[in-house]
């Protein structure tokens, strides 16, 4: 048959009703490739048969239909913190507001698997009730460096937190029928150059860190999709790297699904068809490229074949294919009510001098400091943001918790925001006007305007907010407070201190700031992260005490940038138009880092303070034949009901190669404890938790030797301890060697020193 014709046939099979390799033998060739490299931008400008009406506005892509072949359109939607589509639908009977939830780095704060299948569960309901097949999330790149633009989509510094939490927002998305992209595989953490830049990276480095947190993911919850990333890693892009997404992803891994690009990453279609890259997004140009080459012999037809099964087999799976009748009505407010709780859970308490949170009972009259005081940064830009209706602001949600606060200052900011916004010119993708306040400099106050809000408040609020997004990583400047920043804080304490009054700081961030030199202005830091629409809400729950803060870091705060391991490479060489990017600093990445070369950090991996205090006793530890068993009691010994988030640590043998001193291998939250009530933890470990990744053998390896397993209240923290000794050692799984760096790296290590 012709290429080009799509033929008419009673006798077509179709979906579903027949098998799919009859479905791919009664294909075109043309037919093949289009489905593979979807809509691009026609999926707007000349939507096939019966498309029109599923594309939804701002959607970020479509799939080709075959309707004699009974093939449906997918519709594929942003992004990790809720689903991002256009408020105004063409055809829609309202507006199609969503709901933005916590960004991941504050959901991974929550350290509560339950919590996120939950956030799971109602953002994958938006997906569906409004008309889209896949939710292009959860996105679970390593923390590597505080600058990375995106760090805020991500989950954290450690895989472990990553994977786990990730694979939880996966079961509740994927709970609604619809489907996940776990994105972007793999090694995405530079934004700069992002579509070309080279991730030099060593393959320890990789299985441990970069590969880790997706190696969970995709084995306890079989994502229906996986996104390659844009960058290359050793040398190749992801999504042309066979040794990635077959030999790993598929034949390790054991992944079930398709593998889509990123919007336009890579450069090979031919390439990256043979590496098992399914499909290409949001695709179009290299229909031609793909059909010549299947011609010219340069690309088997069989290739094709067997990702079009998988892209059928995903097909199948969506609601559009099943006949879903849409409400287009989601429940929104018992979201946003699931929005508040995470949020809530996700809040860090950094430092809390002399109980100055929550609130006394004789704060009634709050002066609010600070612009984002008054524009609220739910989430970061880019494709991560959400359309949502509303997000409630810090003053708002203060004052309707019975707070009075005052209005001259109230105006003063808001007179500042509106002309900001006003004389700011149109922005390019993916800022907009309302984000130009969030990168506009803070508001400079004389102290003249700071004393007089003194007498008429009880107690002084100061927000400090950051943005960044998609495309560019943040400046060294961006991760220090600005000058005018740190005499705010200093200039609003010292006046509040004069009257005996308080001075807390709200951080509105989505990545680590600096912060020891001028915390010790500051009563009370209080970490909200960029906590979607609800956030503010559960900031004044917090603030006013009606919740303890149960959330811990998920990332490290350093005390200065320069102290980042990878402060020196990043984003990659040369600075300013990065070509390869070095990962010397190898598998110490955050805490590894900082508690094995013990360098000193403002708050490390895993800390948070609670308004109540938890005592840990009677550690027990049971070695079965294939699991390690450890228990441990935790009790609330303070006057208000709280949760604690577990930590389970574990120092391994370094005889025969070097390790971090420790890695977390499990954790846990505790329930809401009463004032007295206690609760013991239990966590199994196996052999796989306790291994390192050798390089010379190609092998995940538990060396013999003695195990510490310590328990802490944060990685510092530790707080009970036990060991045992394994007395063989255990090869527990064999890999291939595959992904090997191209160049030399200058890698980190405790046998040789320096970074
Ligand atoms: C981003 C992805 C996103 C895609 C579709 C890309 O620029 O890197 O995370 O899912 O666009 O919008």
């Amino acid at each position: 048959m012709a290429i080009g014709a799509f033929p008419q046939n009673a006798t077509n099979p179709k979906l579903g009703t027949n098998k799919v390799e009859d479905v791919v033998s009664a294909m075109t060739l043309k037919e093949k490739v289009w489905l593979l490299v979807g809509m691009g931008d026609e999926a707007w400008k000349k939507p096939a048969d019966g498309q029109k009406s599923v594309m939804l506005g701002d959607a970020a892509g479509l799939t080709y239909a075959i309707p004699r072949l009974g093939i449906t359109p997918a519709v594929l939607t942003d992004g990790p913190a809720g689903l991002r589509i256009k408020v105004e639908q063409e055809l829609a009977p309202h507006p199609f507001y969503c709901t933005a939830f916590p960004t991941a780095t504050a959901l991974a704060s929550t350290w509560n698997a339950a919590l996120v299948e939950n956030v799971g569960k109602a953002m994958g309901n938006e997906v569906l009730e409004y008309g889209s097949d896949v939710l292009l999330a959860p996105a679970i790149n390593n923390q590597r460096n505080p600058l990375g633009g995106r760090n805020f989509e991500y989950y954290s510094e450690d895989p472990l937190i990553a994977g786990k939490l990730s694979a939880a927002m996966i079961r509740g998305i994927q709970s609604n029928g619809v489907g996940t992209s776990l994105k972007h595989f793999a090694a995405n953490n530079i934004e700069t150059n992002r579509n070309t830049v080279n991730a030099v990276i060593s393959q320890r480095a990789l299985r441990e860190i970069y590969l880790r947190g997706f190696e969970i993911a995709v084995k306890e919850a079989q994502p229906w999709t996986v996104m390659t990333s844009y960058n290359r890693i050793n040398g190749f892009y992801t999504s042309e790297n066979h040794d990635l997404l077959t030999t790993i992803l598929r034949d390790e891994w054991g992944f079930k699904g398709m593998v889509m690009t990123d919007w336009w990453g890579g450069k090979d279609a031919v390439a990256q068809m043979n590496a098992g890259n399914d499909m290409l997004m949001p695709g179009n140009h290299q229909r031609d490229e793909l059909i010549n080459a299947v011609n010219n012999k340069l690309l088997n037809e069989d290739v094709l074949n067997q990702n079009v099964s998988r892209a059928l087999a995903f097909i199948m799976k969506t609601p559009r294919f099943r006949g879903y009748a849409l409400s287009y009505t989601p429940d929104l407010k018992a979201h946003a009510q699931v929005a508040q709780n995470a949020a809530v859970e996700a809040m860090v308490l950094l430092k809390n001098d002399k109980t100055a949170l929550p609130f006394a009972s004789n704060v009634k009259r709050i002066a609010l400091f600070g612009k984002t005081s008054y524009r609220f940064i739910a989430g970061g830009t880019g494709s991560g943001e959400v359309n949502y209706e509303k997000a409630v602001s810090i003053d708002e949600a203060l004052a309707n918790n019975g707070y009075k606060l005052l209005q001259p200052l109230s105006d003063l900011y808001k007179n500042f925001i509106d002309t900001v916004i006003a004389n700011a010119k149109p922005q390019p993708w993916p800022w907009s006007k309302k984000t130009v306040v969030d990168f506009h400099p803070e508001l400079a106050l004389s102290q003249s305007q700071i004393n007089d809000q003194v007498k008429n408040s009880d107690i002084a609020v100061i927000t400090i907010g950051r943005n960044a997004g998609e495309g560019a990583d943040r400046k060294v400047e961006n991760f220090s407070l600005s000058q005018t920043e740190k005499d705010l804080i200093k200039n609003v304490a010292s006046a509040y201190h004069a009257a005996g009054k308080k001075a807390v700081v709200v951080l509105n961030i989505g990545s680590p700031i600096a912060i020891t030199d001028w915390r010790d202005d500051a009563d009370a830091v209080l970490l909200a992260w960029q906590p979607g629409q609800e956030g503010a809400n559960a900031l004044a729950d917090i603030l006013k005490g009606k919740v303890s803060p149960s959330g811990k870091l998920a990332e490290t705060f350093p005390v200065k940038y320069e102290d980042v391991p990878s402060a020196n490479t990043f984003p990659g060489e040369p600075k300013d138009n990065p070509v390869n990017a070095f990962y010397n600093e190898g598998i110490y990445v955050g805490y590894r880092y900082y508690s094995t070369f013990k360098v000193p950090v403002a708050y490390e991996f895993g800390y948070g303070l609670s308004y109540t205090t938890f005592q840990y006793s009677d550690i027990t530890l049971n070695n079965d034949k294939n699991n390690i068993n450890v228990s441990v009691k935790v009790k609330n010994t303070g006057k208000i009901a709280g949760k604690e988030i577990v930590q389970l640590y574990v120092s391994a043998p370094t005889t025969e190669i070097e390790k971090p001193t420790q890695e977390l291998r499990a954790f846990a939250k505790t329930g809401l404890l009463k004032p007295g009530e206690s609760e013991t933890v239990s966590f199994t470990l196996t052999n796989r938790d306790l291994a390192s990744f050798r390089t010379d053998l190609s092998s995940w390896v538990a060396d013999k030797g003695t195990y510490e397993v310590r328990i802490g209240a944060s990685s510092n923290d530790i707080r009970q301890k036990v060991s045992f000794d394994l007395p063989q050692t255990v090869v527990v799984e064999k890999v291939h060697n595959v992904l090997y760096p191209n160049m030399f790296i200058n890698e980190l290590s405790t046998r040789t020193k320096g970074k």
